[in-house]
């Protein structure tokens, strides 16, 4: 070997530590979780640090689906890979970020999908990162509440029944009444339907709930009942889905029933003795009720 020889693997050396630390895929956006009805977008970007692009590649699980080569015609290819189709035209990619968008076709999309970047010669150093895709059936509606009435009377006996929409993922139903979980027996167990569609098995649940109109949660609340039920799917907070109702709440037990009355007739009857001037008579009898009073006691 001459000097020659020596200093050019000694300058190659230096650019290539400079080509590591250049290349870098700053960012790569593949959503956590979809529903297969939807079309994606993934997108990734990435810091050449001045040096040449020389190819940007999507894989599926380790196969090739999108290339994107600024220096050779064509310049984009597409490759058929199971489970994904990328939508004809919809997709850019240029010197710092590349972006495909996807059709899915149902739970063989779900997979691990990566972003490889790759500089100029004599390199080609190579850059990547990747995340990973649930594609699954997600509920396509709220919860819905049925058998339940805009009117209810106090001491009343209320039942009512949510039941969540379809989804492949595992659905958890839970009642508020104002506010509050229902207490202990309140509740009957929930009641799981499955059918089977487009390559998913896809769940509802129905959760009944029923009680009594009495004690502390309906005094304190203006006359109005608020029934909430709520859906979540398991480590997807995101995909919490929930139904309100309310119904006017009316004053029935006893005591109460008699109250009203009683201030009713006596309103009425102070009405009409101003109407007729015959709050004498009522006087009288009072005065006659005092006496009787005062004669007992004594
Ligand atoms: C997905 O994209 C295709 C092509 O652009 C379009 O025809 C289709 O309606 C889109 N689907 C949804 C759910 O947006
Ligand atoms: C690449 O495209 C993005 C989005 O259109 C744009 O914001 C960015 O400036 C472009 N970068 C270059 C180097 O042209
Ligand atoms: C993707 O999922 C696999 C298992 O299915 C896991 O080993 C891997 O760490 C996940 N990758 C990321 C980036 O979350």
């Amino acid at each position: 070997m001459d000097y020659g020889c020596l200093l050019f693997l000694f300058c190659c050396s230096l650019i290539d530590m400079q080509s590591i630390s250049a290349l870098l895929v700053t960012d790569i956006s593949v959503p956590e979780i979809v529903d297969f009805r939807d079309n994606v977008t993934l997108s990734c970007s990435y810091d050449m640090k001045g040096h040449t692009l020389n190819s940007v590649k999507w894989y599926k699980d380790r196969l090739e689906f999108f290339r994107y080569t600024p220096l050779m015609r064509p310049v984009y290819l597409t490759f058929p890979v199971a489970g994904i189709q990328v939508l004809d035209g919809k997709y850019f990619c240029n010197e710092s970020t590349c972006r495909v968008d996807l059709s899915l076709l149902g739970a063989k999309s779900t997979g691990t999908f990566k972003c490889e970047v790759s500089g100029d010669a004599p390199h080609f150093k190579l850059a990547a990162r990747e995340d990973n895709m649930t594609v699954a059936a997600l509920p396509q509606s709220d919860p819905l509440i049925e058998s339940f009435n805009s009117m209810y009377r106090m001491e009343e006996f209320l039942s009512a029944t949510c039941s969540s929409d379809y989804s492949s993922l595992p659905t958890k139903l839970s009642w508020y009444i104002n506010g509050e979980q229902p207490m202990l027996g309140e509740l009957q167990p929930s009641i799981d339907t499955s059918i089977p569609a487009h390559d998913y098995i896809l769940r509802r649940q129905r959760l009944q709930v029923h009680f009594y109109l009495q004690g502390q949660r309906f005094y304190q609340t203006d006359n109005i009942l608020r029934l909430k039920c709520v859906a979540e799917i398991e480590n997807y907070p995101e995909l919490r889905r929930e139904m309100t109702l309310s119904a006017a709440l009316t004053p029935f037990d006893n005591l109460n029933n008699l109250m009203l009355k009683h201030s009713i007739s006596a309103a009425s009857a102070q009405r009409s003795c101003h109407l007729a001037g015959t709050c004498l008579i009522s006087g009288f009898f009072a005065l006659i009720l005092l006496t009787k009073c005062l004669q007992r006691q004594s």
